[in-house]
């Protein structure tokens, strides 16, 4: 074969090598050192005879750089192709999907933050009470039937499901001298039906302050300012006497809102029980109530999110449904 012929062959397998596998085999084929074809001829130009030495030899040392080179430039095409396939640097960027707070997480972020701004502090408690806890010292002994109210999952080891934030009142008041003002978010638990507003599972807030003459006219100013921050200066709040063994006189707070846009609008909603912290309760964990007294509340979440974001059933909050979940 002529050297002209082996160019040829040799530049046509290398430009048509799909990848640096098959380029490598037409390295060896034409450069490897065994038994390349290139190299056969540059080893028997010794053989040759002078004045053919000086011809052929330079031109096959040329065509063997011209090789070289022309597969190395072919490598580099190779190498470039994968990296623009791996990053591509000049592509716009891919979006990434952040993800959002559930509206129960926004609501309360909001309520803890409008309450530390009324110089409350936040505490929680735990989810699992003892019946001390979260029934006989909040004044509701073994047969009263206030506990019928308050129907919960009984854990074997004698402990339960705490039925409202309360239990978190005792703790405090415990191990707190007063005066102090927190409130205490948590999750509880009931054992009843469910429907558009009953949940077995669902959320309150604890309000507790307690000084040396903390009234209800107190507790008017903060819930009012509360509910106003929350929903709005044109909010109005109103109570109504109820009864709960752990206050006394006890109270059920009513708020209207104004909002024409709401199903809800201008009328009278329900949303938490309230009190003066009864005696019993201040006696049991030790403090005189004629030295000091205070008031305490319980409000739902749920219902106040419910309020808020106008959702028509509770269940939705914990439905997992993709299509409730991403309009917050
Ligand atoms: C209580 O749980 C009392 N601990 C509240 C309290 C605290 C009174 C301090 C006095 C002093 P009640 O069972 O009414 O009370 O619940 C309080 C609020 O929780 C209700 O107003 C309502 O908003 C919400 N709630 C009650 N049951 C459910 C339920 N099954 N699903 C969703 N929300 C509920």
């Amino acid at each position: 074969m002529s050297l002209d012929q082996l160019r040829k062959e040799a530049v046509g397998a290398i430009k048509n090598a799909k990848d640096a596998k098959a380029l490598e085999a037409v390295r060896v084929k034409y450069l490897g050192r065994k038994d390349g074809e290139l190299t056969n001829v540059l080893r028997s130009l010794k053989d040759l005879s002078a004045p053919q030495k000086r011809i052929i030899g330079p031109e096959a040392n040329k065509l063997r750089e011209e090789l070289e080179a022309a597969l190395q430039n072919k490598l580099k095409s190779f190498a470039k192709k994968a990296t623009e396939s791996v990053a591509d640097i000049t592509r716009p960027g891919v979006k990434v999907r952040a993800g959002h707070l559930h509206p129960l997480t926004k609501i309360e972020n909001e309520i803890k933050q409008i309450f530390t701004s009324l110089n409350f502090s936040v505490v929680e408690g735990p989810e699992v009470e003892t019946e001390y806890y979260n029934f006989d010292a909040l004044n509701i002994p073994a047969n009263h039937p206030a506990r019928d109210m308050w129907d919960t999952f009984w854990l074997s080891s004698g402990k339960l499901l705490r039925t409202h934030t309360s239990p978190m009142q005792i703790r405090y008041l415990e191990n707190h001298k007063p005066p102090f003002q927190i409130i205490v978010p948590g999750r509880v638990f009931r054992y009843e039906a469910t429907d558009a507003s009953h949940e077995i599972n669902f959320h309150q807030i604890e309000g507790l302050m307690v000084g040396k003459d903390v009234n209800l006219a107190n507790f008017k100013y903060v819930i009012g300012e509360f509910f106003r921050q929350l929903f709005g200066v044109d909010t109005h709040v109103r109570f109504r006497p109820s009864y709960f063994p752990f206050v006394e006189p006890g109270l059920e707070v009513d708020i209207r809102i104004h909002d024409p846009n709401s199903p809800l609008h201008d009328k009278w909603l329900e949303v938490m029980g309230a009190g003066m912290v009864h005696p019993n309760v201040l006696r049991g964990v030790k403090l005189n109530p004629n030295e000091v007294q205070g008031f305490a509340f319980g409000l739902g979440l749920e219902r106040l999110a419910m309020i808020k974001y106008k959702i028509p059933d509770i269940r939705l909050f914990y439905s997992g449904d993709l299509r409730f979940i991403n309009q917050f």
